[in-house]
């Protein structure tokens, strides 16, 4: 059975994903097309309503993105937002201009139709978000004005019995205090949705979809043990079975027993039936790493030879039709708007695999989703919590958790003291509610006092940050017993280590990892 859909067509604005994403969270299956798509394609998916979203252009202007005017003329419900409702309106016969002031920002709606089905449940006077230059300055034949603010005449006007509804500012956005039910209303009240959409529609039709794109081609996956990868693993292991391989790099960075907890799930006693290869090449990683105390030389090295290593790996296969990269929605971001900030720290997970491997295609199931949405499918596919909710980790891993050179005894201390660090949290009950913590190991030694002994060891640094989009971050204020007993079973517990810091740096000035 195929799900009901609402398509959302892209113009080019910032927050198209977050559309898709809350008409996903009404239960009702959601996909982004371009507005250059084809208007027989848009009939052909039956779509139960229409959203067209914001963007950066002048509906009035020659060259700006455009649609037929035949698109609201199809007997499918379609909510214009912002752009969208200005080109609604353009297209159909009303005006738009250019205003005398932007309105930006939280701005005061008042509602002046209380019954619209659009609005049902929203307070009279309610905060949104505005962004925009141009304003509707008359509405199209046949609609109606329904909201207004002190500058904007027509914050949303409609045309209920043509299921044409158009909203200035952007529902989609948390800002806007009500904007959910507004979406909720347009999706139920307007499109008549049932909501039978769940997360394991998605992995269902995922699979459907992989199943038809593969047929029986040959598919290779790198796998990370990370939650984006192990999704996109196992996903294409439902679909496609063992025409998936996936390759696994230890490269003796990873945390304490994550190798074989990897393994465990994915390799031949685990739960999938995948072509699993481990490639162990710890040595290799601290080969090149000798000697090497620049930490964006360090990274560079170990993205570059993980390239090599999978690149070896690769040709012993021989030639794939497809590789599987777990990119999610924030990464597409990341890349897309990222070209002109300055370099911090260069990821070296984003980007470098595709060429050194001989394939035709690539696959990106997860494109689309947002990362607690990949988890939520993690779940549905049925892999373990521990890996579903694992909390993000660097590509270069404890490699960037060392301060100066790399040794292997120097991986095992902070191997060591980390696992008592995570398991304190969890015992704590704290590990679901911190946004990333972890132990790295400074460069510095210093003087104790151990069994009447003079010590000459490292100083460990404890760090845990509350953090939404990882650009910011605040040190989260542990609990002084969680401390005590951490720092008392790491002394007692990693030799060579005589000292515990706690690390109070936000980020800025600080970063989260201390690379
Ligand atoms: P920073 O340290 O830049 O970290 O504040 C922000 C987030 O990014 C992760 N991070 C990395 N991830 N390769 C990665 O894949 C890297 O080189 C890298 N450096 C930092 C960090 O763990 C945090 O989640």
């Amino acid at each position: 059975m195929k799900n009901e859909v609402v398509i959302v067509l892209d113009f080019g604005g910032q927050y198209n994903q977050l559309v898709a994403r809350r008409v996903r969270e009404c239960n009702v299956y959601c996909e982004i097309y371009s507005y250059k798509t084809d208007i027989e394609k848009i009939k052909a998916m039956n779509p139960k309503g229409i959203i067209l979203t914001g963007g950066p252009n002048s509906c009035y202007e020659a060259d700006s993105p455009t649609y037929s005017a035949e698109l609201f003329k199809m007997g499918v419900p379609v909510l214009g937002l912002c752009y969208g409702a200005q080109l609604m309106m353009h297209v159909l016969g009303g005006k738009v201009e250019r205003a005398n002031v932007r309105e930006y920002g939280k701005t005061e709606v008042l509602i002046d139709k209380q019954d619209s089905k659009i609005f049902q449940g929203v307070s009279p006077r309610t905060i949104c978000w505005m962004s925009h230059f141009d304003y509707i300055s008359q509405t199209a034949p046949g609609f109606s004005i329904t909201a207004h603010t002190a500058d904007c005449p027509v914050a949303a006007a409609e045309n209920a019995a043509e299921a044409l509804y158009a909203i200035q500012f952007h529902p989609e956005v948390l800002h806007t205090a009500q904007g959910k039910e507004m979406l909720h209303n347009f999706v139920y009240n307007v499109c008549g949705c049932a909501g039978d959409w769940k997360m394991d529609s998605f992995v269902e039709h995922s699979i459907r979809e992989i199943r038809q794109k593969v047929g029986s081609g040959k598919v290779l996956c790198a796998l990370s043990g990370g939650v984006d990868s192990s999704v996109a693993a196992v996903l294409l292991s439902k679909a496609v079975g063992d025409q998936l391989t996936c390759v696994f790099v230890d490269h003796g960075l990873l945390r304490k027993n994550e190798g074989d907890e990897v393994e465990a799930v994915f390799g031949p006693n685990g739960a999938y039936n995948l072509n699993f290869i481990r490639v162990n090449a710890q040595e290799r990683f601290y080969g090149k790493l000798a000697g090497v105390t620049e930490p964006e030389k360090k990274r560079k090295i170990i993205g570059e030879e993980f390239i090599r290593v999978f690149e070896e790996e690769a040709k012993k296969i021989g030639a794939v039709d497809f590789l599987v990269q777990g990119t999610i929605y924030p990464d597409v971001v990341e890349s897309g708007l990222g070209g002109e900030s300055a370099v911090i720290k260069s990821h070296h997970n984003v980007g470098g695999l595709p060429s050194c491997v001989d394939f035709k295609e690539i696959l990106e199931p997860l494109r689309d989703l947002f990362k607690d949405e990949v988890r939520k499918a993690g779940l549905e596919l049925g892999i373990p919590e521990h890996l579903v909710f694992r909390q993000p980790f660097p590509g270069p891993g404890l490699g960037v958790r060392i301060i100066g050179e790399v040794t292997a005894e120097k991986v095992k201390i902070v191997q060591d003291a980390d696992a008592i660090y995570r398991e304190e949290i969890a015992n704590a009950g704290l590990d679901r509610c911190i946004g990333q913590y972890f132990a790295a190991l400074t460069n510095m030694q210093s003087v104790g006092v151990m069994g009447d002994e003079r010590t000459y060891d490292y100083a460990i640094a404890l760090r845990a940050v509350n953090t939404i989009d990882f650009m910011t971050a605040e040190s989260a204020e542990l609990p002084w017993s969680v401390l005590q007993k951490v720092t008392s079973r790491i002394i007692n517990e990693v030799s060579h280590v005589n000292r515990v810091l706690y690390d109070i740096t936000s980020k800025p000035p600080g970063t989260i990892e201390f690379e």
